[in-house]
């Protein structure tokens, strides 16, 4: 049959499909989130995440390891603090349990990245990610509050910081205490695209953050919305932003490809909890092959644009690339 154009003539043999894949990716795009407690000598499994695990900060250090061994050399950390109140104080005392994580893995491997969530969900005894005036969450009142978060994260070694509270003008306050700190070369990821997504579940769980009361979506987005994540790009982008991230991921491949078009800052995507727990818990039904979906729903999140990736899968994911399987 006479035929000019042939798709299936690229697709013969791996060597010439990698040759022309559109979509590459490597292990120093990704970013593994971890979650640390008080205390010594433990690491609970977080049920809703299988192999996923609350350390305590003796035993994160031996996953800092694992990850390192394996080519990962970025990690995000959440406190899980003993005590909560009403102001989240937590998150910015000097011997909360995120910065003296971030002091023990300094101090033991320097050539790990480390990147602070700045939030106050974790912290608050309401649950809600800022300060509250009534039922409501202060917006104004919040940022003094998240920007002190932020230096005390960065005094404590982060080289990063990720504000996910989604308070108007946040990263401007952020990005203005550290300079008056001198810390003007500490870049800022705003988790700038962030859903009100049913997403988080089991996030919530693991790091008993939950609202006692409401919701989050006067302050997280609208799941309905595609132009208000390119507008909220902007405006953190024009507080100062260097990196824009879009949360979840996985459902929000639309949102991740506008951006691409729109802005000119690397963007990252956050494969969250609930994402992770649908593909584990399907796996260990017998009902998927686990590695193999892992791998496409990374892929899809690359080929739609994103250029970092957060994700409980990195070190496996970076096996995966090391085999060939991806990348
Ligand atoms: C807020 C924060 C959340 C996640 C990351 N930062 C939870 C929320 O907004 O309720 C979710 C991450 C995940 O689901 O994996 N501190």
């Amino acid at each position: 049959m006479e035929m000019t154009k042939r798709p299936r003539r690229l697709r013969y043999g791996e060597s010439l499909r990698k040759m022309v894949r559109e979509t590459r990716m490597d292990k120093s795009a990704l970013i593994y989130p971890a979650f640390v407690m008080e205390g010594s000598g433990k690491e609970e499994e977080i049920a809703s995440m299988a192999g996923q695990y609350r350390y305590t900060i003796d035993r994160l250090l031996y996953k800092m390891e694992d990850l390192l061994d394996a080519g990962v050399d970025k990690v995000m950390l959440f406190g899980i603090p003993d005590h909560k109140d009403e102001k989240g104080s937590g998150a910015y005392a000097e011997d909360g349990i995120v910065q003296k994580g971030f002091r023990a893995i300094k101090e033991r491997f320097p050539e790990m990245y480390l990147i602070g969530d700045v939030c106050m969900c974790e912290y608050t005894s309401h649950g809600h990610c800022g300060i509250l005036h009534g039922q409501e969450v202060d917006n104004d009142t919040t940022l003094d509050y998240l920007a002190r978060i932020a230096l005390s994260q960065v005094e404590a070694g982060a080289d990063m910081v990720a504000p996910s509270d989604m308070m108007d003008g946040r990263v401007a306050a952020i990005r203005r205490l550290l300079d008056q700190n001198g810390h003007e070369n500490v870049p800022i990821m705003s988790y700038a695209v962030k859903y009100a997504s049913a997403f988080y579940g089991p996030f919530r769980e693991a790091a008993d953050s939950a609202p006692a009361f409401g919701d989050r979506k006067s302050y997280q987005m609208d799941v309905h919305n595609r132009r208000e994540g390119v507008k909220e790009a902007l405006m953190d982008i024009e507080e100062g932003a260097d990196i824009i991230m879009v949360k979840p991921a996985m459902a929000f491949g639309d949102v991740i490809h506008d951006l691409k078009e729109r802005v000119n800052v690397p963007i990252a995507a956050y494969n969250v909890s609930g994402e992770y727990c649908m593909v584990k818990t399907a796996a260990q039904m017998g009902y998927i092959d686990e590695t193999a979906m892992m791998c496409e729903i990374a892929v899809s999140t690359f080929r739609a644009g994103a250029d970092i990736y957060l994700t409980y899968f990195a070190k496996e994911l970076a096996k995966c690339m090391d085999e060939g399987r991806i990348g």
